[in-house]
């Protein structure tokens, strides 16, 4: 599947590419997010909550110790952040490959904490802290049809 490579010149670009995702989003879509500490998985996450029609981005923060947090859109959006896991046996009572089948869209930050699990249909998106301001962020559309149309939309949205 063909990458999208996209240069981020600050926390706007950032939300604001997350809308345009958003907005091609439907569920059971599962967004799978790869990066450092500050390279801005939540920031796009807020905007990619706004894209689903999410009214406040200003509630949307990484859910901590709860490691999951709910947010209402036009459909249900569960942010999930694995920053603390540390064995795959951890999440086993997260259900979180119940939520993958679910009537929503599932965004999960450091998914690399449970690569096994994730499922084939997907968007990986990466980012990569490149300058104070500047993110790389590589967006990988494993086998979502949908969003394969995903290079038009964006280059359009942001
Ligand atoms: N282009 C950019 N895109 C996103 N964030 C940026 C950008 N430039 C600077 N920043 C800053 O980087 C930080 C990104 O924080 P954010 O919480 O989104 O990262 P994160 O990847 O979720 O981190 P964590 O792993 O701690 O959860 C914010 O302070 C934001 O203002
Ligand atoms: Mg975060």
């Amino acid at each position: 599947m063909k990458e999208i490579i996209v240069i981020s010149r600050g926390p706007e670009a950032t939300v604001s590419l997350g809308k345009g995702i958003g907005a091609l989003l439907k569920p059971p879509d599962v967004v799978s997010l790869f990066g450092d500490f500050g390279s801005g998985k939540t920031c796009l996450i807020q905007g990619i909550v706004r894209g689903l029609g999410g009214s406040d981005e200003e509630y949307v923060r990484s859910p901590g110790y709860t490691l999951m947090n709910q947010y209402v859109g036009k459909v249900p959006i569960f942010h999930f952040d694995l920053f603390r896991i540390n064995d795959l046996s951890e999440i086993e009572e997260l259900n979180l490959e119940g939520y993958f089948y679910d009537d929503g869209v599932t965004v999960i930050e450091w998914a690399e904490k449970i690569h096994p699990l994730l499922p084939i249909n997907r968007l990986d998106i990466r980012l990569v802290i490149i300058g104070e301001k500047e993110r790389e962020i590589t967006l990988i559309p494993r086998a979502i049809e949908h969003l394969f149309s995903l290079h038009s939309q964006i280059s359009m949205a942001t």
